[in-house]
């Protein structure tokens, strides 16, 4: 058992309060967890019992400064008192100053931001249509394991099925192409040392031979989140952009997990030192949990009509004012760095563990986007989904810790994406949890 207050004892059972109006909801068969929280501060919560938890996992990877950040809440409340929404038809000075700062932070190709989306998934399909718009092409590239939203075009464009199985909408034109996934790389090369980006070459030959021959875009996290954490070797992005610049392809990065520090700079493309034609930012712009979305994009495409693509919470004052004070706490080198040394301490502190627990097969990361892979055999890499899932089980009931894991990919990678703010005592204090949580399985 651990001796930090965080960890609940072990005939914890949870929180069933509410039982009667949870049958109201619908939730349909899938339930994980049956806690009931109202309390929350930075990485920490509270269920109604008064049990403390740590959340590893920022809410759903999107409260980049933790649950109700003090700050961002003050602003909040400020602004509720002046204007809390305004037709997107109208200018507000709020709004221009959240596109004038999202434009300055992002790469310098990028200069002008649509806001009028409301959230991840109309962020992506607006970059989509923008990019339909300005080619005058059609076809839409993207990945297997992708996530890229739930809309319906997104949906179709995420690469599993287990999520479009069951619905027909008859939408067409979109093909997904192998992410780099190192570990399990395709061609056996199994890390990025000796990489010869064959995934690319894969790529090329469905431009020229599988495709429609009117591709617009090509759609990529730039570490895929939902899908296992894949991070890319560095080369791949470069040859990547070329392949989409000789073949009039626009490039779009959705950063609505990597977007807002969370690798240790503001955008994931200025990790890896490339420019996309397009970047989608959501989830860590909220701050603290506000609903706001926004797509980066070139000049050239400063065409299209933004009624084109506008919806009726874009823009939401409310949002606008949060996300602009986030920015402002964000953008700054010291926050960045913390972010950085934090990510490198969580990520030394997994590979001790690996050392220690023949069940970890991979860690991998940047900043703070970092996830470990549970496997049968370190040999085989056989993914172990039923032990991933009984480390979510008894990490949240024995010892407080929220783990996520995912139904993407092989179900067996656990993602670690604390708030960007964590100190570092808390960084330790997770890692200290977590491994005496791991430590307590066969090992
Ligand atoms: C990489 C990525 N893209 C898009 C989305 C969709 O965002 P939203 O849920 O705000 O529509 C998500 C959400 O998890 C995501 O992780």
């Amino acid at each position: 058992m651990s001796t930090t207050t965080t960890a609940t004892t072990s005939t914890q059972t949870a929180s069933t309060d509410n039982a009667e109006l949870k049958k109201y909801l619908f939730r349909g068969e899938y339930d994980i967890h049956d806690l009931t929280f109202d309390r929350c501060e930075g990485i920490y919560l509270w269920d109604t019992d008064g049990r403390r938890y740590i959340d590893t996992a920022a809410g759903t990877f999107n409260l980049s400064l933790g649950y109700t950040n003090k700050e961002v809440v003050e602003t909040a409340k400020e602004q509720c008192d002046k204007m809390i929404h305004l037709s997107s038809s109208y200018f507000n000075e709020n709004v221009l100053q959240l596109a004038k700062k999202l434009v300055e932070v992002s790469p310098e190709n990028l200069t002008r931001a649509h806001l009028k989306v409301s959230g991840g998934s109309t962020a992506n399909e607006g970059a989509v249509k923008l990019s339909q718009y300005y080619t005058g092409k059609r076809e839409v590239i993207s990945y297997y394991m992708s996530h890229v939203g739930q809309t319906i075009f997104m949906q179709e464009a995420s690469g599993l099925s287990f999520r479009r199985s069951k619905f027909d909408f008859g939408i067409g034109g979109i093909s997904h192409v192998q992410y780099p996934y190192c570990y399990r790389c395709p061609y056996g090369h199994g890390n990025c040392e000796n990489c010869g980006l064959e995934c690319l070459n894969e790529l090329k030959n469905y431009i020229a031979y599988g495709s429609s021959g009117d591709i617009a875009c090509l759609i990529i996290e730039p570490i895929q989140g939902n899908g296992g954490n894949q991070v890319p070797p560095k080369a791949y992005f470069k040859e990547l952009k070329k392949i989409c610049d000789d073949n009039g392809i626009v490039l779009i990065f959705d950063e609505i997990q990597t977007g807002v520090g969370r690798t240790g700079k503001m955008y994931a493309a200025q990790h890896f030192d490339v420019q996309p034609n397009i970047i989608t930012t959501a989830k860590g712009l909220g701050g603290t949990g506000f609903q706001i979305a926004g797509i980066l994009m070139e000049e050239k495409f400063n065409r299209m009509e933004s009624f084109l693509h506008s919806f009726t919470y874009g823009t939401n004052i409310l949002s606008v004012t949060a996300a602009l004070k986030t920015l402002s706490i964000i953008d700054d080198p010291k926050f960045l760095n913390n972010v950085t040394v934090c990510g490198q301490y969580i990520m030394d502190r997994l590979r001790k563990m690996q050392d220690k627990y023949e069940f970890i097969g991979d860690v991998r990361g940047v900043g703070l986007m970092i996830g470990f892979e549970i496997v049968k055999d370190r040999k085989t890499k056989k993914a172990d989904r039923e032990l991933t899932l009984q480390i979510v089980h008894r990490a949240l009931d024995q010892y407080g810790l929220m783990l996520r894991s995912s139904l993407y990919g092989f179900g067996n990678v656990l993602k670690i994406r604390p708030a960007l703010n964590i100190t570092m005592d808390q960084c330790e204090e997770m890692m200290d949890i977590l491994d005496e949580c791991l430590a307590s399985f066969d090992h």
